[in-house]
């Protein structure tokens, strides 16, 4: 059995990606200093899964702990998923961004040139198109100019990593950009815990819904799109996860470098994400609009197709399952893991 270390294996993508390792016949390792999580989701994964899952609670910028459980194992690959995320947190602590993000990246790739492994996958995002140029987005569409320093620390690493692969053929890595990830496992067990007011549309949404707050903002009605509100590429969370085994396959294979995005190929707006969600539900979500979100784009939705050729991978839920599953999730545990 091969074993992968997982880097921020306790987060919300993190923890489902654990299961469907252990689905696939991976051993997965997690490494994780809890910055923004929850211990409690590795035992819900355990729970899942009716296995162990080593874990060890480590900040990835510490390269002797870091090392300690490189000596452990002989990993066949690392799926780095641990970084601050949070757009803007990162406007305002820009240095604790770029130190945790490329500074833990650096002590994490050095680790595994010293034991011997070469096989990565890297968390990225749609972010680092910042304005696309064009839509859908394809992998081939430049990368624009980040607004905001999370979104430069992943294009940053993007590039970091694609010099690694390039000075030294033996690497093979895959560079995965996500769209918008929301849902939960179907089991209800598993699900996004954002601490403190969520800064995103879906944990937003089940919030009101279970009486935790009272309105949805909603930034913006007047942007070129079908209803005024913003269009994303919502991708549920266990698709997200698979497409991480998919690249894991491609790895087996030797791909050298690859580089896709993880979405459905299908944009949807703020308002038919309301309406899907209150409809599937069939639980009321107050909004009301408000100002537009700086640095928010108009529309976001990628092209899935380079994804789905090379790695066989495409997504396999719809917006339904994802409002189902993120408002099962949340009934069951309205205080998430806490
Ligand atoms: P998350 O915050 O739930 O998970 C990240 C995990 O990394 C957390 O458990 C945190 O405790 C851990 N971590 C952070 N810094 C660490 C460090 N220095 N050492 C050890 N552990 C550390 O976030 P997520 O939504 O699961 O995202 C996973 C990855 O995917 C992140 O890199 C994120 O930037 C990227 N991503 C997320 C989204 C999204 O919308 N959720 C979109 C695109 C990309
Ligand atoms: N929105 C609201 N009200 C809210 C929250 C969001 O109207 O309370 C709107 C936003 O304006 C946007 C849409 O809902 O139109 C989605 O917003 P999110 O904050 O959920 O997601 P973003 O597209 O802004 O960004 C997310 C992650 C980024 C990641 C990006 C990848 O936060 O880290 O997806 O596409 F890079």
């Amino acid at each position: 059995m091969k074993t992968i270390l997982v880097t921020g294996g306790a987060g919300y993508i993190g923890s489902h990606t654990l299961v469907e390792l252990d689905k696939a016949g991976y051993q997965p390792v997690v490494v994780d200093n809890l910055v923004n999580s929850n211990i409690e989701s590795i035992r819900r994964v355990e729970k899942l899964i009716g296995k162990k899952i080593p874990f060890y609670n480590l900040d990835i910028r510490d390269a002797e702990a870091l090392e300690k459980v490189m000596e452990e194992y002989e990993f066949f690959a690392c799926i780095h998923f641990a970084g601050l995320k949070a757009v803007g947190e990162s406007v305002n602590k820009p240095l604790e961004y770029y130190s945790n993000n490329m500074g833990g990246t650096f002590v994490l790739i050095e680790q595994l040139v010293k034991h011997n492994c070469k096989n990565v996958i890297f968390s990225s995002s749609a972010t680092v198109y910042g304005v696309p140029e064009t839509i859908p987005i394809t992998e081939g569409c430049p990368k624009g100019m980040c607004t905001n320093p999370y979104g430069k620390t992943k294009s940053m690493l993007e590039d970091v990593l694609m010099d690694v692969q390039k000075a030294d053929k033996e690497w093979n890595i895959v560079l995965l950009r996500y769209f918008n990830p929301i849902g939960a496992h179907p089991s209800g067990e598993m699900g996004e815990n954002p601490n403190g007011i969520p800064n995103n549309l879906m944990p937003y949404i089940t919030q009101v819904a279970v009486g935790n707050r009272e309105c949805l903002g909603v930034f913006g009605n007047d942007y070129d799109t079908p209803d005024g509100t913003g269009v994303r590429d919502y991708i549920h969370v266990v698709d997200l996860a698979r497409g991480h085994v998919a690249a894991l396959s491609a790895i087996e294979r030797k791909c050298g470098l690859g580089i896709y995005n993880l979405g459905t190929g299908r944009g949807y707006s703020v308002l038919d994400v309301i309406k899907t969600f209150e409809k599937v539900n069939g639980v009321a979500v107050p909004y009301r609009i408000m100002p537009r979100r700086d640095g928010d784009v108009a529309e976001c939705y990628s092209n899935p197709q380079k994804a789905k050729n090379e790695l066989g991978w495409s997504a396999e839920y719809g917006l339904e399952e994802m409002c189902r599953d993120a408002w099962n999730w949340q009934k069951k545990n309205p205080e998430g893991y806490n």
